[in-house]
């Protein structure tokens, strides 16, 4: 089998789950990581006969994304700020959205703080906080050990200290000052499950995603208490959030008398970042 034969099997089989742009990089991904050949390089090498363990990576790929697998957890990884990241079942796979977080932290003087990632997952904003700015001390916390252990192995491979935390968020005690918070909690609240789709559900980790209809802003309340009225009250919060929520956001903490609470939008412009100043 040549890699064109694979790629035309790939387009038969997988047309009805990808559009055809998905599916050219899809095959630019499985070529890049299975070969070892640049970007570049890949259409002139549509004529290589795939030898049998080659033949056996791409194929058992093919058969994973016939079942809605993403093609992250297939290669294992993914790319995040200009940055590689490890990646598995444990952790979600880290969003465009969420690059857009980091460089809105970015913009400000964060140098020198004090920084604390809480839901880090693969580590992704931690890490590329850390890679971008040489001063500041990062801590990630998450109550998953296996998402740490993907994040302490990201932290490793793009050369960074984090100190990391398994801990609930909901129970976690320290007398730790921290100067700047940061998260991006589960926020997809159970009655949305229906509208998500099957690669999602299927295969990303349910912690790292949903919430009870019930109280639906849990992880923003803790945050915001927690800085609130014992710890970092001259923190400054950023979290992303679910754009259905913005509303129910503005009014559960209008009696909290924040500082600033300036809700900022994403590339789809929809609402998704909050900035928080308590004091
Ligand atoms: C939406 S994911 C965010 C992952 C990563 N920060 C990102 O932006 O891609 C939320 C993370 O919160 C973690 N988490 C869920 N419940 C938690 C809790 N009670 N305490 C601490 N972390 C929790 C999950 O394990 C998951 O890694």
């Amino acid at each position: 089998m040549t890699l064109q034969d694979f790629k035309l099997k790939m387009i038969s089989e997988l047309s009805s789950i990808y559009e055809m742009d998905e599916l050219n990089s899809i095959f630019n991904l499985l070529a890049e990581e299975y070969l070892k050949i640049p970007r570049s390089k890949i259409l002139l090498a549509d004529e290589i006969d795939l030898n049998e363990s080659n033949q056996t990576l791409f194929l058992n790929a093919l058969e994973r994304l016939k079942t809605y697998e993403p093609i992250q957890y297939v290669v294992g990884k993914t790319t995040f700020m200009d940055l590689e990241f490890k990646v598995n079942n444990s952790v979600l796979i880290p969003r465009p959205e969420t690059e857009e977080l980091v460089r809105l932290m970015l913009k400000e003087d964060l140098d020198g703080k004090e920084i604390l990632d809480i839901g880090t997952g693969s580590g992704c904003i931690a890490i590329s906080l850390a890679k971008n700015l040489s001063n500041a001390k990062v801590s990630a916390l998450d109550i998953s050990s296996d998402a740490l252990k993907v994040a302490k192995e990201n932290a490793k491979l793009n050369n960074v200290e984090v100190s990391f935390i398994n801990a609930d968020i909901f129970e976690y005690q320290s007398d730790k000052k921290y100067d700047v918070i940061v998260s991006n909690p589960p926020y997809v609240t159970e009655s949305e499950k229906l509208i998500i789709n099957k690669n999602v559900i299927d295969f990303e980790p349910e912690l790292a995603l949903f919430v009870k209809d019930s109280n639906p802003l849990k992880f923003y309340k803790v945050i915001i208490d927690n800085c609130k009225n014992n710890k970092d009250p001259n923190a400054i919060i950023f979290f992303e959030i679910n754009e259905n929520l913005t509303d129910l956001f503005l009014k559960v903490f209008r009696d909290y008398n924040l500082k600033t609470c300036e809700i900022v939008k994403d590339y789809k412009l929809k609402n998704r970042f909050v900035k928080v100043v308590i004091n």
